[in-house]
């Protein structure tokens, strides 16, 4: 494979769950089709002599102080929601769904808003540092594929699904699929037009089956689903156990869990995403863990709907994969970094417990911390694994995606007062920085934005 360029570059990476990496003035090799063939570290043999060969010619860019960190990975955000982002947040979920949610997802009938929403949107999360992002769209095959077209000019890795929701008795009339007959048949389209559409797209667009939650869907839309996937190997997203009510409402009906719902109908499998699950317990994780099913944690969402948080140890303990989520609208933040943060605040709080009327060791639940190291993780690699792609390491074989951090950016300068110890300078990229660090994002090998 022909070498189309040669990054000196410093970068935090994490292989395993809470360890980071840091390697400084690194070789990275990357390819004409943006995989990283190779990674020489300062301390290799052979740095100096492939450095004096290379530094001269016009495949090689230097990074300077600069620091890369993997592009970062949401795998739940729902694009028509973003005019919503940071309003209705003090709701109920089944309730902010349908005065406010709905009311906003039916008016990408019309395309040209879609456009400008959806255009809006994944400018604003490429400048946040969002390489690749798992997206709900509409009821609207054609709005919905506006916002992979969107994706695939802007450079952005989207995944991208068409909603289903078709049971009557569940949505409005203004807002659901006219029929369980049409949603299906809508989907396997969506899914078509979107693998046509990703054959000429490097970085990639996919097609996801997404079924909006099962209190949406009928039992014969979730197995026709359910075949879709299986027939077309797609990724599959939805709800799953988000809130109090979600959670009941599905065992009302089915005298089931949400997960073991989901997964009779065939919807766990290797490619689910499934956003929330903040009151699955030990036998649904298992169930996430057998069918090698992601879970994906929204932390700022959870905040305000979910009524519980999740418990992101418990669940990594029992084999279970987990990435980052901003759930926008549920979530009000674009950034990946305030969810980052949002995860090791929220588990705090669940570690210690916030009533204070109750005696310190009876207030939390106990191990539940997880570390700013382990949020991104989640954010990075954590991702990487629950899209089943080579996504969030600097590694050989990895598909070369990243965001460039200037630390010493004049409107936010991280000075670094202390010591130079690389944990440090992580910690405070990641809590303290602002977009306006983000200089540059590099999605399959090539500059998509450079501020
Ligand atoms: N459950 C079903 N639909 C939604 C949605 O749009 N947002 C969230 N947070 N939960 C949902
Ligand atoms: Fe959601």
């Amino acid at each position: 494979m022909t070498i189309k360029n040669i990054f000196k570059a410093s970068f935090f990476h994490s292989s395993n769950y809470g360890e980071i990496e840091f390697e400084k003035n690194a070789l990275i090799f990357v390819s004409e089709n943006g995989i990283i063939e190779q990674v020489i570290k300062n301390n290799n043999p052979e740095y100096k002599i492939l450095l004096e060969k290379y530094s001269k010619t016009e495949k090689f860019y230097s990074f300077g102080d600069k620091i890369l960190l993997p592009g970062f990975i949401d795998l739940h955000i729902h694009a028509p929601q973003w005019p919503q982002a940071g309003l209705a947040l003090d709701d109920e979920l089944s309730h902010w769904l349908n005065n406010f949610t709905f009311p906003l997802e039916v008016k990408y009938e019309n395309l040209e808003f879609a456009h400008e929403v959806y255009t809006d949107l994944v400018k604003t999360l490429l400048s946040n540092g969002t390489t690749s992002a798992m997206y709900f769209g509409t009821i609207h095959n054609e709005a919905t594929l506006e916002l992979a077209k969107i994706c695939a000019e802007l450079g952005q890795r989207g995944f991208v699904g068409k909603v289903v929701m078709d049971d009557k008795n569940m949505n409005p009339e203004f807002y659901r699929d006219s029929s369980t007959d049409s949603a299906i048949t809508n989907t396997e389209k969506f899914i078509k037009d979107i693998k046509t559409l990703g054959k000429n797209v490097p970085q990639g667009i996919y097609p996801v089956v997404t079924p909006r939650f099962v209190p949406s869907c009928t039992n014969k839309a979730l197995n026709e689903l359910g075949k879709l996937a299986k027939k077309y190997n797609t990724y599959i997203q939805s709800h799953c156990s988000e809130s109090d009510w979600e959670h009941n409402f599905v065992k009302d009906r089915f005298k089931k869990r949400d997960t073991e719902v989901l997964n009779s109908f065939g919807l766990l499998g290797e490619k689910s995403i499934m956003a929330h699950c903040n009151f699955i317990n030990k036998d649904d994780g298992e169930i996430f863990s057998k069918t090698h099913s992601s879970v994906c944690h929204c932390p700022i969402s959870n905040s305000y709907f979910a009524n519980a948080t999740l418990p992101v140890n418990y669940l990594k303990n029992q084999g279970v994969n987990i990435g980052l989520g901003t759930d926008i609208s549920g979530g009000f933040s674009p950034s990946l970094y305030d969810n980052i943060k949002h995860t090791v605040i929220s588990s705090r709080m669940l570690n210690d417990g916030v009533n204070n009327n109750l005696l310190a060791n009876e207030r939390g639940v106990k191990n539940s911390k997880v570390s700013i190291f382990e949020a991104f993780y989640l954010a990075t690699t954590g991702g990487g694994i629950a899209l089943k792609l080579p996504l969030g390491l600097f590694k050989e074989g990895y598909i070369c995606d990243f965001q460039v951090i200037d630390t010493q950016f004049s409107s936010n300068e991280l000075k670094n007062y202390l010591t130079n110890e690389k944990d440090n300078l992580l910690q405070r990229i990641l809590y303290l920085s602002s977009k306006e660090n983000i200089r540059e994002v590099w999605i399959q090998g090539k500059r998509v934005l450079k501020k």
